[in-house]
This record gives structure tokens, C-alpha cells and sequence, in this order.
């Protein structure tokens, strides 16, 4: 692909789809690594506590009253004017709509005013390129994305075309994990929580299911395990510590073992279908790959299938400014830049981003 630009590129990111308000300065240019000028993220866990989840309501009346300071400390850390940045760039989807919609407008509001640039970030694909954010990585790569809200695995090919291998047919893995901390009466969020709580438990004290294991293909489906969970709890309440310890490491467990079936089909798939001898890359993000359970797991099985592993930093695993900015900087190196009539949206495949066509044979 031709780039348009040479030089690096300096982005403004916004980030509001979700239960983080977030807003980062990036600059670099594609392949990466990306320099973070700046990157500040406020968590609305204390407003969505006490519901057990994140209420989407909530999260949007927050966002806006949060969003614009947070950009005012984010140039300021920067040590730059929003006349300096080469465009704006905001998460557009796919996420809660009145949250999507308070970081999209204040882009457009921005970038307007400003005279710059608007680029409408699939939140995905800004998950996806985190991993190029941090390191320099080359296309092609397999990602598996788990977090609160997505669980797929798919191959990233070039900016903008992700095949997608499997995803969940229920729940997210995340939901698992926050579902199973709140039956257990542990705060949200519960991943955090569970991987803690596991570490002094016995993995084989409950005998839970471990659904689409063997299966053929990288589908997931939790929402079997998550009522085997309910069922378990209530059968046993009331649970002591060294019960709850027992459930959380139970539940990790066959969590650990799906996640890991799933991915190694897929890196057969992927290996079957990409040139070369491999070691292949392959980028574990979203909230859920900062379990360092999984995390091993995974390295293991990745060593086993002649691939390599790469965890972003925690800080750009889950939801944050910087990812959103630096998919700005890709997008932008690409020449693909929105207009501002760029539409908020609730559901946003990866497959149907925008792409640069590709070059003729
Ligand atoms: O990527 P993220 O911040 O937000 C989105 O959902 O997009 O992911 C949040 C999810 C929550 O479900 C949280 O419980 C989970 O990531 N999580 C973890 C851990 N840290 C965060 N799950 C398991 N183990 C962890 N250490
Ligand atoms: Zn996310």
C-alpha cells in the first residue's frame, strides 16, 4: 500500500464506547511502535459498581461530563495545541449508542474547529492495531479479542481487512467472568477479581463444562458455563472463602481450556492459508488477555503451533485513547479519513470497515 504521508503523523484519540472516557496523543507512522505523548483514561467503575455492570445511560451522562477535561489534560501532558495535531480520531462504534455518540461529536466538534481531519475508528480494529502501537509488527497476524463486550478471533491481513475465524454465539468471555464475580459477591469489574480470588483455589473442586471443546473451528459460546456457575453456587450457598477461591479457580480454568482449543484451531487455519514457515504472530487484546492465567496458557499454546505471542501493556489492553489514536495514525498514513457526517453505530463487524483497495497484480 502507498502511503500518502512520509513524515510522522500526531493524533488526537477519543475513546467512549464503553465504561472508560479516554483521550491520547499519539505519533508515528505505521508499522509502528507509536509514541504515547499522552494517554488519559478515567474508569466510571465507581459509577457502575453498585448496578453490578455498566449501565448504558449512565456511561453516556458521564462521558459527557467527563470527556472534556480529560482532552484538556491529554494535550496538556501532550505539551501541544489542538492546532498541532494532524486530525482527530474517535471511537464510532461498535458500542453502547449514547456513549459512541458523545466521544463522535466532540471529534467533529474538534476537528471542525480545529480544521482538521475526522477519522471514525472501529473500536475493534483499534484493539486489533494496539498490538502495532506498542511494537513494531508486520501484517499478517491472528488476534484473539477478548474483553467485556467481544470475543472473536481473527486473522488481520492489511489495515482494514480482518477475517474473521470464530466468535462467540452468546456471551463474552469478560461477561463470564463479571457474572461469575457477582454470583460469588465479589465487585465489579470481576475478572480482576476471579484471577485473584483463583490463585488460592483448587481448579477441580467443581466440576463445570467447558463448551465447544473439541469442537471443530475458533466459535465460543459461555453462556452454558455461566449457567452451570449459577446453578453450582446456588446448589452449594452459602459458599465460604476457601469455596469461593474454589469456584473462581474452577471457572478460570475452564475458561483457560476453551480459550485455548479455539485458538489453536485457529492457528492451524491460519498457518494452512498464510506462505512461509512461520514463527507467526499472534496478538492476544482486550481486557481479558491481562490474565496472566490466560496469558501463559496461551504463550504455551502458541509455542506449541510455531507462533509468537504479544500482550500489549496492561494500560493498552483494555479500553484507552492511545489504541484509538493510533489507528488514526494508520488510517491516516492510508489516506482514509471520514467526513463529518460519519455515522455513530451500536454494531460495527470488522469486516465491513473501510479499506484501501488493494494494489493491482
Ligand atoms: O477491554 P475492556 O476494558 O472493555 C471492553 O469490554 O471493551 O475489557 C473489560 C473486561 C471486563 O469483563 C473485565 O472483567 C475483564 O475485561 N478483565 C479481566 C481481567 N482484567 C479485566 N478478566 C480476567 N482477568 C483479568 N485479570
Ligand atoms: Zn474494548
Amino acid at each position: 500500500m502507498d502511503a500518502m504521508w512520509r513524515k510522522p503523523l500526531l493524533v488526537l484519540g477519543l475513546e467512549t464506547s464503553c465504561d472508560e472516557t479516554a483521550a491520547a496523543v499519539v505519533r508515528g507512522f505505521p508499522p509502528g511502535p507509536g509514541e504515547i505523548l499522552s494517554n488519559v483514561t478515567y474508569s466510571q467503575i465507581s459509577e457502575h459498581s453498585p448496578y453490578g455492570g455498566v449501565v448504558p445511560e449512565i456511561a453516556a451522562r458521564a462521558h459527557a461530563e467527563l470527556l472534556d477535561g480529560i482532552i484538556g489534560t491529554a494535550l496538556a501532558e501532550a505539551a501541544i495545541e489542538l492546532a498541532a495535531v494532524d486530525a482527530v480520531a474517535a471511537t464510532a462504534g461498535p458500542g453502547l449508542i449514547g456513549a459512541v455518540i458523545v466521544g463522535l461529536m466532540s471529534a467533529k466538534a474538534l476537528a471542525m474547529a480545529a480544521a482538521k481531519p475526522l477519522i471514525a475508528i472501529n473500536h475493534l480494529e483499534a484493539h486489533a492495531l494496539s498490538a502495532r502501537l506498542c511494537a513494531k509488527l508486520e501484517f499478517p497476524f491472528l488476534l484473539l479479542l477478548i474483553s467485556g463486550g467481544h470475543c472473536q478471533i481473527l486473522a488481520a491481513e492489511r489495515l482494514g481487512e480482518y477475517r474473521r475465524y470464530g466468535a462467540t454465539i452468546d456471551d463474552a468471555v469478560g461477561e463470564c467472568f463479571d457474572k461469575t464475580a457477582k454470583l460469588l459477591g465479589l465487585p465489579y469489574p470481576g475478572g480482576p477479581e476471579i484471577e485473584r480470588w483463583a490463585k488460592r483455589g483448587n481448579p477441580k473442586r467443581y466440576a463445570l463444562p467447558r463448551p465447544m471443546l473439541g469442537r471443530d473451528g475458533s466459535d465460543f459460546s459461555f453462556s452454558g458455563l455461566k449457567t452451570a456457575v449459577r446453578q453450582t453456587v446456588a446448589n452449594h450457598s452459602p459458599l465460604d472463602g476457601q469455596a469461593k477461591a474454589d469456584m473462581a479457580a474452577s471457572v478460570q480454568a475452564a475458561i483457560v481450556e476453551v480459550l485455548s482449543d479455539r485458538v489453536r484451531n485457529a492457528m492451524r487455519r491460519f498457518r494452512k492459508s498464510h506462505d512461509g514457515s512461520g514463527p507467526f504472530h499472534f496478538v492476544a487484546a482486550g481486557g481479558v488477555a491481562a490474565n496472566c492465567a490466560i496469558r501463559d496458557t496461551l504463550a504455551a499454546v502458541a509455542a506449541g503451533e510455531n507462533f509468537v505471542l504479544s500482550v500489549p501493556p496492561i494500560e493498552y489492553c483494555t479500553d484507552n485513547g492511545a489504541m484509538v489514536a493510533w489507528a488514526g495514525v494508520e488510517r491516516l498514513a492510508a489516506g482514509l479519513t471520514d467526513g463529518l457526517d460519519a455515522p455513530p453505530r451500536d454494531r460495527w463487524p470488522l469486516e465491513a470497515v473501510r479499506h484501501v483497495e488493494s494494489p493491482r497484480a
